[in-house]
Formats: C-alpha cells, structure tokens, sequence
C-alpha cells in the first residue's frame, strides 16, 4: 500500500476544519468538502486562527502556516475525492446519514482509496458494510480540539485489514499524533468509559448531590482534569453526549448507560452546551 499523500475531508465543522489543519501543516494535499459555501467559509477562519495560535506559541513558522493553507482546497461536491488516496468522513453524527455519504463516495472513488470515519460512536463494522470495501475501511476518532489533542482512536471494524490499519497507523504518526488501535465494539473505548463519567455526573446534579461547579472541581483538583465533566460535556455538546449514551445504551442493552433524565430533558430545551450559549453552565457567545 504506497503513502497517503492526498486527502479528502468531508464535513468542515469544528472536527472536519481541525483534521483538514492537521493533515495540511503535516505536508498532505486536503480537498476539504462541504455543501454549504458558509460552513467552507467558517471552516478556512477556524483554521487561519488555530494556525495563528500554534504561531505564536513557537510550534510553526509563519511561513510553514501559510504554505499549510494553501494546501487546503475547498470544494462544495463529494466528487471532489476522487483522486484522494484518504477520505476521512467527519459530518453530522447520524448514522443513515454518514451511510448515504458513505455510499455516494464509493461510486465516485478508486476502488484503492481508504476510508476512514471520525464517528464517536456509530459501528465502523455498520458503516463498512454500505461500500464495496470493508477491508479499506477503519475508523479514524480525533480528539476536539484536533490540532491540540494527541490521540487518534483507531478503530478495526469487523473485516479492516492488518494493511489499512498500518497505513492508518503511520499516517497519525505522521501528523504527530499518537495512534492507540481499538476493536469495533459501541462506543469503542474513549466513549465507552467517558460518557458514563459524564452521565453519572448528571445524575450527581438531577439528584441534588451536589452543584455542577462542585463535581467539576473535584475532578479537576482530585485528579487533575483540565477540565471537570460537566464542563467537557458543554465543550462537546450534550445533544452528542445524549447520542452517543443511546448507542451504549442500544449497542449493549444495559440499563447501566441509560441517559440521565436531566440530560434529556436540557437537549430537549435546546441547552446543548457553549455553542448553545448555554448548558451546564452559562456562555457568553454560541
Ligand atoms: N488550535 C490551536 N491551539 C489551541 C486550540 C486550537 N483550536 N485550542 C487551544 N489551543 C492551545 C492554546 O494555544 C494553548 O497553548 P499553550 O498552552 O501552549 O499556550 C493550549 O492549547 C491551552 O489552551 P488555552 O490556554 O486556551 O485553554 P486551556 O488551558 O483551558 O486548554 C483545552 C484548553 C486544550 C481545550 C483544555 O481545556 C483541555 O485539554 N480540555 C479537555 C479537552 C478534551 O477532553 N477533549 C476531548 C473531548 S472528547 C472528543 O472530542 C471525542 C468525541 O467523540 C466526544
């Protein structure tokens, strides 16, 4: 299997624009894919500021930050892959969704191309199963925010080959991450046991045991989070939060994952977090 050289991005949200950045100062060629002209635009200032702040902290000239972004290119369709040697699909986190992306790009890629999804917890085995090449396909789990967070979680699905899996490999280390392979099991490991931290912490606040700052400095002071659960459920969003708990709770069928009635209720009243303007806690701007 040669190097992966080109690589398609689709979806330029928070997590698409961070592997689009980290894929580009790492010297790859990225077509980042998006259909809305807006998020395309939002995604190119996302990175212009990471970039600046990875600058200033001495971890890239400013020269190498802006030979970075030229090798981003935008583009608005998903045939924009086909030469790609990487597609890494990073859109909406709904299953029938990332199936039918999945599905077009088949019928517009090499038959040689990898794919890889940044699902947090949809079964790689599921996803695969909608292409002509489940050996070629893995899961691909960056950490927000991308260029910051060391991991990639790297999930084999059921028939991923030893040699994706390699290339998958060696591509994170190349974009100076730390590649940590997982099976295809819900929630692989990073959700698995995360998520019901953060569902217990709920519970602790829906049951008065104590306030959301309390059980966030406790965590941040008894075991030295950056930051304490119910901050890091605003950080990723509780409606993600809910979603994933739903797979645990499916994919296992232990009522020891089901989702805090209060966590249902606040995605229900649309407080999903800091890009709501408000979660747990209270936040300036969305
Ligand atoms: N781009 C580039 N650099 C960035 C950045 C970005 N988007 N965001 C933060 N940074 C850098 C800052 O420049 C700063 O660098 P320095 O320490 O060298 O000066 C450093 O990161 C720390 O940032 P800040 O000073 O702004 O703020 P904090 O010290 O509070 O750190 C944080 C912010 C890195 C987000 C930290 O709070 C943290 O690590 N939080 C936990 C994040 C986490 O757990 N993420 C995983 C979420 S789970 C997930 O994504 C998976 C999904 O499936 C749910």
């Amino acid at each position: 299997m040669g190097g992966i050289e080109r690589i398609a991005v689709i979806g330029a949200g928070t997590m698409g624009s961070g592997i689009a950045q980290v894929c580009a100062v790492a010297g790859k060629q990225v077509t980042l894919i998006d259909m809305g002209p807006a998020q395309l635009e939002s995604a190119r200032v996302r990175v212009q500021d990471s970039l600046r702040r990875v600058v200033k902290k001495g971890g890239l000239t400013q020269a190498d930050a802006e030979a970075a972004l030229t090798r981003i290119h935008s583009a608005p369709r998903l045939d924009a892959a086909a030469d790609s040697d990487l597609v890494i699909e990073a859109i909406f986190e709904k299953e029938s969704i990332k199936a039918e992306t999945w599905i077009q790009l088949e019928s517009c890629c090499k038959p040689q191309t990898l794919f890889a999804s940044n699902t947090s917890s949809i079964s790689i085995t599921k996803l695969a199963s909608v292409t002509k090449r489940p050996e070629r396909f893995i899961g691909m789990h960056f950490f927000n925010p991308v260029p910051v967070m060391k991991l990639v979680e790297v999930i084999r699905g059921n028939k991923t080959s030893p040699e994706t899996t390699a290339a998958i490999v060696a591509l994170s280390k190349e974009l100076g991450k730390t590649p940590v392979e997982v099976n295809d099991y819900p929630g692989f490991v990073s959700n698995r046991v995360l998520m019901p931290l953060i569902n217990e912490a709920a519970f602790a606040v829906f049951e008065g045991v104590a306030t959301a700052e309390a059980i966030d400095e406790v965590f941040k002071l008894g075991m030295a989070h950056p930051m304490g659960p119910l901050t890091l459920a605003d950080f990723i969003g509780l409606d993600v939060c809910l979603d994933i708990l739903n797979v645990l709770f499916e994919g296992f069928g232990d009522p020891k994952y089901r989702p805090c009635p209060l966590l249902k209720q606040m995605v229900a009243a649309g407080k999903l977090g800091r890009k709501a303007g408000e979660g747990f806690y209270k936040y300036e701007k969305a």
